[in-house]
């Protein structure tokens, strides 16, 4: 029988929307599951609870206005009470990898200026190392984007570039830049330091690597239950 994943991010929204206390800033995260969540945020409240928010994609922005949240701008000082969002793969130290929506540097920016970030993920999201489950993402000036893959090359790590839905053309990020996905030929036991390395590379804008982010993760069970993971290392950006 297929796996009901839909109803695993579902509950795993539900839950961590519970977290959303009416007046607060909220940053908006991208993807199937951060989708589930700005619904289930608008069934929470109805009438909008004084919530304002920031997307970290157009895409998130445009579903958050239809629905009546009052989405804005990024401010200069902005600070946020929360960020909800999904994620492509969670480690046991609630590392994660994300990016899988192309989304990824808005969300680390929007992440940063976060006093907790919220995960939710279905059950085949937790892996026990990254780069296992899925590839590690990073954006990439389209300019250096040649350069970028031949030195990722030198380091024994594979990169494939994304590619827009039809097929022919590089997929475009909201910034304008591209993404690389990438197949390190090693295992990822110091994603810190991978993420570190990768942007230290002329040209790389930020990678999909999410070390000490998180604050929480919602994990949705397939037995309908949620579970919620904190990290057993205490300090967190941002806190
Ligand atoms: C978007 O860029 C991503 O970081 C998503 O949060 C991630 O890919 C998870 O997406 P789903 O919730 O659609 O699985």
């Amino acid at each position: 029988m297929a796996e009901d994943l839909d109803s695993e991010k579902l509950l795993a929204a539900t839950a961590a929307v519970r977290h959303v206390k009416s007046g607060m800033r909220l940053a908006l995260g991208t993807g199937s599951t951060a989708a589930f969540a700005v619904r289930a945020l608008v069934q929470r409240f109805p009438d909008g609870g004084g919530i304002t928010a920031v997307a970290s994609s157009m895409l998130t922005e445009r579903l958050a206005r239809e629905l009546g949240l009052n989405v804005g701008p990024l401010l200069p000082s902005d600070r946020f009470d929360l960020m909800i969002d999904g994620a492509d793969e969670v480690a046991p130290t609630l590392d994660l990898t994300k990016g899988g929506g192309g989304a990824l540097f808005r969300e680390k920016f929007l992440a940063r200026l976060s006093r907790e970030l919220l995960i939710l993920v279905d059950h085949t999201k937790l892996v026990p190392t990254l780069g296992t489950r899925s590839a590690i993402p990073i954006e990439v000036v389209p300019f250096a984007r040649g350069v970028i893959v031949e030195q990722l090359r030198e380091r024994r790590v594979a990169s494939a570039v994304r590619v827009a839905p039809g097929g022919e053309h590089p997929f475009v990020t909201d910034n304008g830049n591209e993404i690389l996905d990438l197949r390190p030929s090693w295992p990822v036991t110091d994603p810190s330091g991978l993420d570190q390395e990768l942007r230290a590379i002329p040209g790389v804008v930020e990678t999909g690597l999410f070390c000490g982010l998180a604050h929480r993760v919602f994990v949705g069970l397939p037995d309908g239950t949620v579970q919620e993971i904190l990290p057993s290392h205490p300090s967190r950006a941002g806190s």
